[in-house]
């Protein structure tokens, strides 16, 4: 059996170190993908696969279609938007993701941006402090209660959304949970989205939306650049010089929200939440093992596309 690591954005050397250790003591052969530039590359890297490991890495349907031995695709992390799962079941694959392994790394980014934000971007003015400020956690999942774990160490007042959470999930962690998406951005100081991309999250962060956060709100993205109607938060941050925007998805709109917000608008380059090498061995080992677990004992536990 051939397990194959095809990633654009390599996990830490650690991590494939691990996984390769996992993937060799079941008897199985691994290759390594990284950093590819064209998909040809990829089309050509799946020929023999038997399961692939992939982070963001797009799997639609040509890329199925070229991997004629392929069985099982994890997704080494949370979100598996990039992943055609309509597609992968009519070629017969299973697809899955390993929820929570990576949740911490994105959490502690979002305080990151958050510090950043409230300092200014590090511009050597007086800045703000997050204690006592309302923290709105944007859906209660793996991330969002890390996020909310961490905001009681910086003493933030905690409100959560979670349209698919029961409150009191959300309540017995301290949190308070409050009725809709408008209350929280009403309500809250600074807003940390955790929403996946889906036919009803996409351009739902909009305008009308975003323009309910109090005076000086900073809205912190690590979700998904998707979800963002960014159009429409252009148009409200140019109405509006208080707000500030923290993603660690560049937007497809990057150059005009830098040109037009300076000192208010921040980016990563390359999306960095899960990028630590804690994350990596975790999600990268749990992926592993599930690869061994789906060939060798047929556990379909993590599967996200119908069979
Ligand atoms: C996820 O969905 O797990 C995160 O967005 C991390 O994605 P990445 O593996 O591409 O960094």
């Amino acid at each position: 059996m051939k397990v194959l690591i095809a990633t654009d954005k390599p996990f830490a050397k650690v991590a494939v170190d691990g996984i390769r250790k996992e993937i060799e003591a079941a008897g199985y052969e691994l290759a390594l993908l990284e950093k590819y530039t064209e998909k040809a590359q990829l089309l050509d890297a799946v020929k023999d696969a038997n399961a692939i490991i992939i982070r963001s890495d797009i799997i639609d349907a040509e890329v199925l279609d070229a991997a004629k031995e392929l069985k099982i695709v994890v997704r080494a992390g949370a979100g598996y938007d990039n992943v055609d799962l309509d597609a992968a079941t009519a070629h017969g694959v299973c697809v899955m993701n390993t929820p929570g392994q990576n949740s911490n790394a994105v959490a502690e980014l979002a305080f990151g941006m958050m510090v950043m934000a409230a300092r200014n971007m590090y511009n050597g003015t007086s800045g703000t402090e997050l204690k006592g400020k309302k923290l709105g956690i944007h859906a209660y999942g793996n991330v969002g209660r890390n996020v909310a774990r961490i905001a009681k160490g910086f003493g933030m007042e905690i409100y959560a959304f979670d349209a698919f959470c029961p409150k009191e999930v959300i309540e017995k962690d301290g949190v308070t949970a409050v009725d809709s998406a408008d209350e929280l951005y009403s309500t809250c100081n600074v807003v940390s989205l955790h929403i996946p991309a889906t036919a009803e999250t996409k351009n739902s962060i909009n305008y009308a939306l975003v323009n309910k956060m109090p005076k000086g709100g900073v809205l912190v993205n690590t979700a998904r650049k998707e979800v963002i109607n960014e159009t429409e938060l252009i148009q409200l941050m140019e109405e509006r010089a208080d707000l500030k925007y923290m993603t660690d998805i560049m937007p497809a709109a990057n150059e005009t929200f830098a040109a037009k917000f300076v000192g208010r608008y921040f980016s990563t380059p390359k999306k960095m939440g899960a990028q630590t090498a804690e994350a990596n061995i975790n999600a990268g080992i749990a992926a592993a093992q599930q690869i061994v677990g789906f060939l060798k004992d047929g556990c379909e536990k993590f599967r996200v596309n119908k069979k």
